[in-house]
């Protein structure tokens, strides 16, 4: 097998089934293109819509598919995540970014302690 195309999470969230556009998923860092099977899959079609232009690996081994259903999947095999965006980059990148919280907590800080000091907006 050739190298397979790349792509990243933002170019599989355009195919999101929507407008014309095809229905994409990632399962386990690998792109599929499911538009063909949508209406074949016998989980139902909603599912895959679902996760079109997603991520759908959780979903996928949630419901622990057959090696059958695994060997499917190579029919639709389009491409690979870039390496920034392979699930186990995505949680170290997250790592480091500031979560929700922190921001929440510096901001509050700040708002505090303009309220104290007029000078220190
Ligand atoms: C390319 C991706 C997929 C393929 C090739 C595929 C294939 C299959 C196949 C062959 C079955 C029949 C049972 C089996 O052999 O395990 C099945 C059932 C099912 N699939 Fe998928 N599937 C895919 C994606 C998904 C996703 C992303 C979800 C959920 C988010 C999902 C949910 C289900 C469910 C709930 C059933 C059970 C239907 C029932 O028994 O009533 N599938 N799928």
């Amino acid at each position: 097998m050739g190298e397979l195309t790349r792509y990243s999470l933002k170019e599989v969230a355009r195919q999101n089934g929507r407008d014309g556009a095809k229905c994409w998923l990632v399962i386990q860092d690998f792109v599929y293109d499911v538009t063909t099977y949508m209406k074949h899959h016998p989980g139902g079609s909603d599912l895959l819509e679902e996760y079109a232009g997603q991520d759908a690996t959780r979903g996928f081994k949630d419901f622990g598919h057959s090696s059958d259903a695994k060997k499917k999947l190579k029919e639709f095999l389009i491409g690979e995540l870039i390496e920034e965006d392979k699930i186990d980059n995505r949680k170290k990148k997250r790592g480091n970014v500031q979560t929700n919280e922190a921001v929440a907590t510096k901001n509050g800080k700040r708002r505090f302690l303009s309220r104290l000091c007029g000078n220190c907006a």
